[in-house]
């Protein structure tokens, strides 16, 4: 039987079908699709970064050390390095510091005259423990969280 334009009824439901086989391959490939995609984008806990040795610290003065780790950014990854200070304290315990400084980014650097963080950008001071001496910084040093594993210090370099 043909319709007033000339398309029989097979043919309308051939289409028809088409249609329907077509809007279900979309709508069923939609999950798969977003299983894919989603967790380049999920926001991920950043690793623990191996530190070193508990003995490479020494107990009279922060230590500086530069740690290199791959870092995730949706579908991009790339290695990032970040320099930490290793506070070692007289009863044992540990911090682990940032060294920049919370007033306008600068790289700090350990002053053993002075026994004290120095910020060359605005002469900016911090103790031992990253708390602000003398100076603009608003905060102290941001302190990252750590662990000990047997005789390693891991620590993970959150946005603190
Ligand atoms: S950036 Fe450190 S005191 Fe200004």
């Amino acid at each position: 039987m043909h319709t007033d334009e000339g398309i029989t009824r097979r043919q309308w439901l051939g289409v028809l079908v088409k249609a329907l086989a077509t809007v279900l391959a979309v709508a069923y490939s939609i999950p798969a699709l977003v299983m894919l995609i989603v967790p380049a984008f999920r926001r991920q806990n950043p690793p623990w970064i191996k530190v070193g040795s508990l003995h490479e610290f020494p107990s009279d003065e922060p230590k500086a050390v530069t740690l290199s780790y791959q870092r995730r950014d949706g579908w991009v990854v790339r290695t990032v390095r970040s320099t930490v200070y290793v506070v070692v304290k007289p009863d044992g315990s540990l911090k682990v510091l940032s060294n920049i400084c919370t007033h306008a980014s600068c790289a700090v650097r350990w002053e053993r005259s002075k026994n004290a963080f120095f910020c060359p950008c605005h002469a900016a001071y911090f103790d031992a423990d990253g708390r602000v001496t003398q100076g603009p910084p608003p905060r102290p040093l941001p302190e990252y969280p750590h662990k000990v594993e047997g005789d390693l210090l891991y620590v993970r370099l959150e946005n603190v």
